[in-house]
């Protein structure tokens, strides 16, 4: 089975998130279920600076007015197609945003593009090549299937993943014309979206299936308040939707083998990880402790609950805790952790950047990591702590819910604890599970047993990798729609 994946990020080449993981991880993932995936992707500068030069293997004269060629290369392992349009994506600041932290005015354009160079190759414009599925990810490759799906001849089967539905791609009805849709496209059929055009609804509408990353965020996409406006749409697409857990990367976060860390460990050796923690300390400036180190890795974001943790901060270390951040994202948040580490050297270290290896070091070395999501589509860093035996901490939502063992009573009794799970956001649910932490922390037997048991969780994409290939195959013997 050959699929054609379409996503804005991949990992190792350019991430901003979860996303790039996952688009980075699933080709590998699923060649042992004999389906191989080609990458569509941008030709940002980075990604340029990283592939070289690549075969020219199509190009486009006219691809919504801009010339275009499409480069492939190999990279890891990773069978990419660069969409190389230098007056779309050769540009300063990130893929979505400008140095400035604004979006590209033109991000409708450029991902329209994208998606159509998808839309494209999936038809046949790549000599020699004839995927038989696309594979859409998020917003702005949501176009990719809503091209097919309106072209005159559809060929291919389409998948979308929806790894956020806060982000949905809208802009003002007036770029419609400019997308190369038929005039019946913009309708409720189509990619009209309360007099807008939405990329993500449009895809939501035209792709044979729809995935989320996890099955929990699967069912709370279809109500009024988790479906941000598509609820409706997604309610209406019944079984089409589902879910399906991410796995992670477990050769690039493997603690037996992780070059980033002072002292690699498994799950037999945990004891060797008081090497990390001394070092993590250390790294971030706090004190010695016998408490538990918690920690963050993430976007400052709303969405990620981090003004809650901000607020709270205070409450935590005065149990005794210590709190390291490690984030970029809303000024607020960040001025916010930027002062209570002022305010608290030796107890909380922050470190507003994205840094890998530190991201690497904090799972190896911090006691817990907290994660108090409003909302996770899945969510990858607690999956990185259970592979690494840092606890993750998280609110019930989402792919959170889903992948974490709360270490209620009869968890541990029965010795499968990996985590701490609280109700929501909020300042009393965190403080609790704080509480709740500290008292596992201090009883080191059963402490021990809780890691072994998040490390001896199998968070790869084995499991994972098996489903997208059934659901490929299943979305085969679909009637057309
Ligand atoms: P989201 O995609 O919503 O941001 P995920 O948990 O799915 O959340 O993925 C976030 C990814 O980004 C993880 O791989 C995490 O380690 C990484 N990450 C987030 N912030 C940072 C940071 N400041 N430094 C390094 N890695 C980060
Ligand atoms: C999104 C979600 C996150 C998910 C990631 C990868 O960024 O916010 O929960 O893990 O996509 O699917």
């Amino acid at each position: 089975l050959q699929v054609l994946s379409v996503a804005s990020e991949v990992y190792p080449i350019v991430k901003t998130g979860g996303l790039a993981d996952v688009a980075g991880a699933l080709p590998g993932a699923l060649k042992s279920a004999d389906v191989s995936m080609k990458t569509l992707m941008p030709g940002y500068p980075g990604v340029m600076k990283t592939v070289g030069e690549g075969e020219i293997v199509c190009s486009f004269r006219d691809l919504l007015g801009v010339e275009a060629d499409v480069r492939a290369v190999e990279v890891d392992g990773l069978e990419l197609l660069v969409l190389c349009a230098p007056s779309l994506y050769d540009r300063d600041g990130g893929p979505y945003l400008t140095s400035y932290g604004y979006d590209y005015a033109d991000n409708w354009l450029r991902f329209a593009a994208l998606s159509l160079a998808g839309a494209k190759i999936a038809q046949g414009a790549i000599k020699g090549y004839r995927p038989d599925i696309l594979h859409a990810h998020d917003w702005q490759a949501a176009l990719a299937p809503v091209y097919l799906a309106f072209s005159r001849k559809k060929t291919v089967r389409t998948v979308l993943t929806i790894h956020n539905l806060a982000f949905q791609g809208n802009f003002p009805p007036t770029i419609f014309e400019k997308l190369g849709l038929p005039a019946k496209a913009f309708s409720i059929d189509g990619v009209e979206f309360f007099g807008n055009v939405g990329f993500l609804k449009g895809g939501i509408f035209a792709s044979d299936r729809v995935t989320t990353v996890s099955p929990t965020y699967a069912r709370e996409i279809l109500t009024e308040e988790g479906g941000m406006g598509l609820g409706g749409l997604l309610r209406q697409r019944g079984d089409a939707v589902c879910g399906i857990v991410n796995g992670i990367d477990t050769k690039a976060w493997d603690p037996e083998h992780d070059a980033m860390l002072a002292r690699t460990y498994d799950r037999s050796t945990i004891d060797r990880r008081a090497t990390n923690r001394d070092a993590l300390l250390k790294e971030m400036g706090l004190a010695p402790t016998d408490d538990p180190m918690i920690a963050i890795v993430s976007r400052l974001t709303w969405q990620k609950g981090l003004d809650v943790v901000a607020e709270v901060a205070e409450a935590i270390v005065e149990k005794g805790a210590s709190l390291v951040v490690v984030g970029t994202g809303d000024a607020q948040i960040e001025g916010a952790f930027q002062k209570l580490s002022v305010d608290h050297r030796k107890k909380i270290g922050v470190r507003i950047a994205y840094d890998e290896g530190l991201s690497h070091r904090v799972q190896a070395g911090a006691d817990a990591i907290l994660i108090p999501s409003r909302f996770e589509p899945c969510g990858l860093t607690q999956l990185y702590g259970l592979r690494y035996g840092c606890i993750p901490m998280v609110s019930r939502v989402g792919g959170l819910a889903d992948t974490v063992i709360d270490a209620n009573y009869a968890a541990r009794h029965a010795g499968c604890a990996n985590g701490v799970i609280f109700e929501d956001a909020e300042p009393d649910s965190i403080l609790t599970a704080v509480d709740r932490l500290i008292e596992i922390y201090r009883n080191p037997k059963e402490w021990r047993r809780m890691q072994e048991a998040a490390m001896a969780n199998d968070v790869s994409w084995t499991t994972s990798a098996k489903l997208y290939a059934d659901l490929y195959r299943d979305v085969m013997k679909d009637e057309g729609r």
